[in-house]
């Protein structure tokens, strides 16, 4: 089963919601790669003994590994932090993200700046671009375990919106959103 992804309702709602548009609007595997977001599905149970998953590490230098458990009974201050990391922002790297068990949601802007909501659950594996801006929740299930790769000493390093002077920004818009920006400049 593929990833499932749509676009959002805007709504001050729980964000742990699923914020669906009226009807759904949901977003292909084709357009989230559009936008420069890779994704994998693996055998969230094997993970320490798939080779697919070791493939995927050495073809991209995703050395580093280690794992995040959020839920309510392991986390002091779960609801703030919840909110957190709903901050949007972006990372000088790349996010990658495999989800081993539970689920949530990652949100990406769109070319048009319109959120994508990204539903992660068991064996889904999504790399998020260098300067993509986003966010993540958890959903009503409230728990989710998480493996994070990084390529080399991680830096987690996020850049809250607005900073688009930043390289990693610039870069990102270069490759991925166009030159509409520049476009606009010339007029
Ligand atoms: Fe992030």
């Amino acid at each position: 089963m593929a990833i499932e992804a749509w676009y959002m309702e805007e709504s001050e709602e729980d964000q742990r919601l699923p914020h669906h548009r009226n009807p759904k609007e949901f977003v292909s595997l084709n357009n989230l790669a559009d936008l420069g977001v890779i994704y994998w599905h693996l055998n969230a149970k094997n993970y320490e003994n798939d080779e697919e998953l070791d493939k995927i590490r050495k073809e991209r230098g995703y050395n580093y590994m280690d794992f995040l458990d959020l839920c309510p009974e392991k986390m002091d201050n779960y609801e703030q932090k919840l909110k957190n990391f709903f901050t949007e922002h972006f990372h000088a790297d790349e996010e990658i993200r495999y989800c081993l068990e539970g689920s949530g949601y990652f949100d990406i802007r769109d070319k048009e700046d319109r959120w994508i909501r990204v539903w992660v659950k068991q064996g889904d594996m999504i790399v998020l671009p260098a300067g993509i801006h986003h966010r993540f929740t958890l959903d009503t299930g409230n728990y989710v375990k998480l493996m994070r790769l990084f390529v080399g000493e991680p830096v987690w390093a996020a850049y809250n919106r607005p900073q688009e002077e930043h390289p990693a920004r610039k870069e990102y818009t270069k490759n991925f959103v166009g030159n509409v920006g520049v476009a606009l400049e010339a007029h």
